[in-house]
């Protein structure tokens, strides 16, 4: 029988060498039909290099490893260009047989021609995966950024012993989203990162979608004090609620074998926690999309899950699903009392179209979300960020000294696999520190702070001017070569009718940013700023209610190299959006319309990385 097994084999092996394809050195190729090719990987070398081409569809790769499916990853495998390279880390598998069963989506008419997909020429084992900044001319300079790959969401964001840990939805096979896996980076600083291995991958019940992390300072889970539990979605055919535990502080995490410790009868995810003190249990909070409406848990333990009410039915904005919510308490500056602030994220129905981020303010017993209503007696929506990219924003939990500090995702569902980078896409938002103030029409506000930590970045001071006075004739100044910046200015403008500030460049695109003394608005408009081209629903002209009456307003800017976010008053209103230049801006011009307008304390510092 033995023989017969071997005999049998050995046919296989040779009909299949018939139609093995060169590939690099220990890599062997059995193509198997138009559409399925295996890849043996018989060399040493840690990373698989495989060539994508981002405008065709993935190939399904099971890495069988042993003869089991150890991971099921999706790649572009390149056709007919290779546009760039993704490593497969072979160093969890060595010493173990492993092979790619690959299916790719293109079928051709027969194997030979399926043999002359680009991908079986390229693929190669290599000691190392270059990731050297190529994007140079739209990688933010002081931005979070994935070193490779695709990135959405941040999550499940925490502060422990002097470190800010940033978690984010991550594909490492591509540019697009797809394999979601939470990419992980580091910073003492919250502004330089370092890049950490991948924390937390897909695994049989599905991929990893957004969530949330929390220190467990009483042991209720059972991984022990001080250990840091994430809570997450796993994506598979349907959408279940996981956990799992680090007991490295956050650099790796087990699994818990018992997930999902939340299922439901309808799509649900992105679940935030926080111990609540006040009713000695957790808290969480989950985003019910397509209901538009989150839902509201507590538990003693993070894995018996009790739902205690649901939020949102017929409030805010009711044009989009809802997705990656947050709850927390804050203060109401220059009062006694505090408040509670719940952020849903919604996809489309943004102020300005696409995806963007409002939040209610309210009370919050444990158990029941019941928000403040406006003079008319209304649940006002409220959008945490006025621009165009700004989405997914959740706060970092365990803060330190109660700092409630958020970032969020620099891009908007309606382009961001579009927009003109390869190597990587999106960055994330600068950190802000959260404050609560009221308004002048009485209501509790939402204020997005720049964090403390940013004015580290000040270089030179290129721009000081003490006074200057708008007018219709333009005066320009020069800034920084590389145009990178930070550009403060108080702006007095009750006797105009409007006031502009203007970044250009030297081939005519401009980004123009309007003071309007009478709304007390601030817009920003984007059409000609650089390539708009990659989509339609980019050019765009988004304004920011500044709620600061008076005709008065004090602009601070943060200027990188395809972003710029624009905050007024200490971030009582902030407006985020990406821009693509095709060269640096080098001008900062200001005028005024309908008469004057007094600008003071005008500096603009470069930026020191
Ligand atoms: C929001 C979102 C989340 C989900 C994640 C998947 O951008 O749709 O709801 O968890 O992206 O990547």
């Amino acid at each position: 029988m033995k023989e017969v097994t071997k005999y049998f084999c050995g046919l296989l092996l040779a009909a299949a060498s018939i139609t093995a394809s060169a590939a690099g050195d220990g890599i062997v190729l059995n193509h198997l039909s138009t559409t399925n090719t295996l890849v043996r990987v018989t060399g040493k070398a840690p990373y698989l290099l495989m060539p994508v081409q981002e405008s065709i569809e993935d190939a399904r790769i099971n890495v069988l490893v042993d003869g089991k499916i150890a991971e099921t990853i999706y790649v572009r495998l390149a056709k007919s260009k290779a546009d760039f390279y993704v490593p497969f880390d072979l160093t969890p598998y060595k010493g173990h047989n492993v092979i790619l069963d690959v299916v790719t989506p293109q079928g051709r008419g027969t194997v030979r021609e399926a043999k002359s997909d680009v991908c079986w020429r390229e693929m190669k084992l290599s000691d190392t995966f270059d990731t050297t900044n190529r994007e140079t001319a739209y990688r933010p300079a002081y931005h979070h950024t994935p070193l490779y790959g695709w990135m959405n969401d941040p999550n499940g964001m925490f502060y422990k012993d002097g470190t800010w840990h940033l978690y984010y939805q991550h594909n490492p096979y591509g540019s697009k989203w797809q394999n979601m896996t939470w990419g992980h980076s580091t910073s003492t600083d919250l502004i330089h990162w370092k890049h950490e291995p991948i924390a937390i991958k897909p695994n049989g019940i599905g991929t990893v979608f957004s969530g949330s992390c929390a220190i467990d300072y009483k042991n209720t889970v059972g991984y022990g004090e001080n250990a840091v539990i994430a809570l997450y979605t796993s994506a598979g055919t349907s959408q279940m609620q996981s956990l799992a535990a680090s007991s490295d502080g956050g650099a790796s995490f087990a699994i818990y074998d018992a997930n999902p410790v939340c299922a439901l009868e309808s799509e649900s995810r992105d679940p935030n926690m926080f111990w609540n003190e006040k009713i000695g249990k957790w808290n969480i909070i989950l985003a019910h999309p397509l209901d538009y409406e989150m839902l509201i848990f507590s538990s003693a333990d993070l894995k018996e899950w009790t739902l205690e009410s649901k939020f949102g039915k017929g409030l805010g904005g009711q044009d989009g699903i809802w997705e990656c919510p947050d709850l927390f308490e804050l203060p109401v500056e220059g009062e006694e009392t505090s408040k509670w602030v719940l952020i849903s994220s919604i996809n489309p129905g943004g102020p300005f179209g696409g995806s963007a981020t409002q939040y209610f303010i309210g009370d919050f017993d444990g158990k029941t979300f019941t928000p403040d209503k406006d003079a008319e007696g209304n649940v006002p929506t409220k959008w945490l960020d006025y621009g165009k990219d700004n989405y997914a924003s959740v706060s970092f939990s365990d803060g330190p000294a109660g700092r409630r500090t958020i970032i969020g995702w620099m891009s908007n569902w309606q382009y961001a696999a579009d927009v003109p980078t390869q190597q990587f896409r999106s960055a994330n938002t600068l950190p802000r520190d959260m404050k609560l103030f009221r308004g002048a029409d009485g209501d509790i506000y939402l204020a997005s702070e720049p964090t403390a930590e940013l004015t580290a970045l000040r270089g030179n001071l290129e721009v000081k001017v003490k006074k200057a006075n708008a007018g219709k004739k333009a005066v320009s100044y020069k800034l920084p070569a590389d145009g990178l910046c930070e550009i403060l200015l108080d702006v007095d403008a009750r006797k105009a009718d409007k006031f502009d500030l203007t970044l250009s460049n030297a081939v005519g695109e401009k980004v123009v940013m309007t003071y309007d003394p009478k709304d007390a608005t601030v817009a920003v408009d984007r059409r000609l700023s650089g390539d708009i081209s990659f989509s339609a629903d980019f050019p765009a002209v988004t304004v920011a209610p500044t709620r600061t009456v008076g005709g008065r307003v004090s602009l601070r800017i943060f200027v990188d190299r395809s972003s710029i976010e624009l905050f007024t008053d200490n971030g009582r209103s902030v407006t985020t959006n990406l821009v693509f230049p095709s060269k640096p801006y080098s001008t900062l011009t200001v005028s005024a319309e309908g008469g004057k307008a007094k600008v003071t304390n005008l500096n603009v510092y470069g930026i020191k990385l």
